[in-house]
């Protein structure tokens, strides 16, 4: 590669990129809504148990916030390896285009992970109850689902992006802690 290249996060990419990247940019992609359907084997939840990790479902007009890094073409290809490995259960990367938010707003192309109903570990939708449930229940070798969810709902919050799905999540497990 020869020049800096663009990653879009959306999910643990938002909180923990952990790669070398030269910029952190708020961004949003438009005609996907990010939400908790896919099934985590091997971060934060077991084969046996899986958790509920984010996708992103198609949506016309829907607006999806997120962080975008630049990384310098030297390390790309490295970075795009690292993350293959890391998000093999499912992922796959795809190019978009995404909007930088701001000073300098603009567009730029970029890639991003993402997981379709065709995978192996797709669980699709369920309600927000059942959904928040199987979050509190489970754990994988990166830690705790439940420190999955808040951790990407207070970096929404720091970015001040809306998400219903993700805050409703939020609300739904805090509820069902404080009712145990
Ligand atoms: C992310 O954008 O944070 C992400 C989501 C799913 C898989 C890999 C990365």
């Amino acid at each position: 590669m020869s020049q800096d290249i663009w990653l879009f996060g959306y999910g643990s990419l938002v909180w923990r990129p952990d790669f070398e990247h030269r910029e952190r940019r708020p961004a949003v992609i438009t005609g996907w809504t990010r939400r908790f359907w896919q099934g985590s084997t091997d971060h934060r939840g077991v084969p046996e148990a899986p958790g509920r990790v984010v996708t992103l479902a198609p949506e016309p007009g829907a607006r999806c916030h997120g962080v975008a890094y630049r990384v310098a073409p030297e390390v790309a290809d490295q970075v795009i390896a690292g993350l293959d490995h890391r998000e093999r259960g499912g992922y796959v990367s795809v190019a978009l285009e995404v909007q930088l938010l701001g000073p300098d707003p603009r567009r730029a192309p970029a890639r991003m992970y993402l997981a379709t109903p065709d995978n192996p570990n797709f669980l699709g939708p369920a309600p927000v109850p059942m959904i928040a449930q199987q979050i509190l229940r489970s754990h994988g070798p990166s830690g705790p689902n439940l420190e999955y969810l808040l951790r990407l709902a207070e970096a929404l919050r720091d970015l001040a992006a809306e998400d219903d799905h993700v805050f409703a999540l939020e609300r739904e497990v805090r509820d069902l802690q404080s009712r145990r």
